[in-house]
């Protein structure tokens, strides 16, 4: 059945994947977006409706849910060293924004909250995989943030029954990721250097471990979570390939698949909050959703290079 969907930061990297995925599966969608990290261009020859506010505006908030079934939260500015420079901004964009979307849902009977979360909860403990339900150890002022929205949600749902799904990314890649940040995701900075010959940074040795998925997997854990019958357990899930590859690795592969040589590597001092490996257990997922990843690293690495 086509339903009116809202997804806040739509015109980012992911949302304007999710607002494809979801007019792909027949339903109608308004887009939330203030431009502070996303562009229009990005939803170019989509047909969705377009709101350019503050989702941490309360009242511009609640005007875009009317009508609308699941809220796809996105809105966030999505870095960790950002949140470090301006922690008050940060604590806006990143958690005023699900606490004015949670008021919105309750004043216009929005069903579902499907909120973007992320691995950073997890910090740096060095158990690995990282399970739901592991004691959380937020690094950052980005992760805290993130960590406090998923509170919030909870609260929300003993208090006016919102369901909600915490869907906890670990690191997201694909075409539309802006490489133009220097705060952006590793493999879109890695593939601008492999195009311009620019040798590759690596903060620390190289060696920190990540679990790359590729954008339109993420599409398909949102719009499976945007449906399924939800059970206590499916109100956190990580989002991932359960699969780790270090960033050096990375770098091999990226130059394999995309035909270049790269340069010699240059090597600074670790980042502040960055954590040293990531890696999920992704049972939750399949038990919950039924979601397992579709597309392998190389696959993913290919289509990304090829869409520059
Ligand atoms: N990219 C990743 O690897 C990753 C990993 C974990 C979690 N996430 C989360 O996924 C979401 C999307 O990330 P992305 O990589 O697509 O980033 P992005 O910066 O491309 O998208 C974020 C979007 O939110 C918008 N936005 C920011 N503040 C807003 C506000 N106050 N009101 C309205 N819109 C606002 C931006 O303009 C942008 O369009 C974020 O919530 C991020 O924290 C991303």
């Amino acid at each position: 059945m086509s339903e009116l969907h809202l997804v806040a930061g739509g015109s980012g990297f992911i949302g304007s994947h999710i607002v494809e995925g979801l007019l792909a599966a027949g339903h109608q969608v308004r887009v939330l977006d203030n431009l502070a990290t996303g562009y229009l261009k990005n939803l170019a020859g989509l047909d969705c409706e377009i709101i350019q506010a503050d989702a941490a505006d309360k009242e511009a908030a609640a005007d875009a849910c009317k009508g609308v079934s699941n809220i796809f939260h996105l809105a966030a500015r999505p870095s960790v060293p950002w949140s470090f420079e301006e922690p008050r901004l940060a604590r806006h964009a990143n958690l005023g924004t699900t606490e004015a979307l949670i008021y919105a849902a309750e004043k216009q009977g929005v069903k579902r909250i499907l909120f973007s979360s992320s691995s950073a909860i997890y910090g740096d403990s060095p158990e690995l995989p990282k399970t739901e339900d592991m004691e959380p150890a937020p690094k950052s002022p980005y992760a805290e943030h993130k960590l406090f929205g998923e509170y919030a949600l909870a609260e929300a749902a003993e208090r006016f029954g919102l369901e909600s799904v915490s869907l906890r990314y670990f690191n997201v890649f694909g075409p539309r990721q802006d490489p133009s940040s220097p705060y952006s995701g590793v493999i879109s900075l890695f593939a601008r250097w492999l195009k311009e010959g620019t040798p590759p940074t690596f903060f620390g040795d190289g060696k920190q471990t990540r679990d790359f998925i590729y954008v339109k997997d993420v599409v398909k854990a949102n719009l499976a979570a945007g449906q399924v019958q939800l059970s206590q357990s499916a109100r956190i899930i990580n989002v991932a390939c359960g699969k780790r590859v270090d960033l050096l690795e990375l770098w091999d592969t990226m130059c394999r698949v995309g035909g270049f040589t790269g340069g010699e590597p240059i090597f600074q001092k670790e980042r502040k909050g960055d954590v040293r490996h990531s890696l999920a257990d992704i049972q939750r997922a399949q038990e919950e959703l039924g979601f397992q990843a579709d597309f392998a690293l190389e696959e993913g690495l290919r289509r990304t290079i090829c869409s520059l």
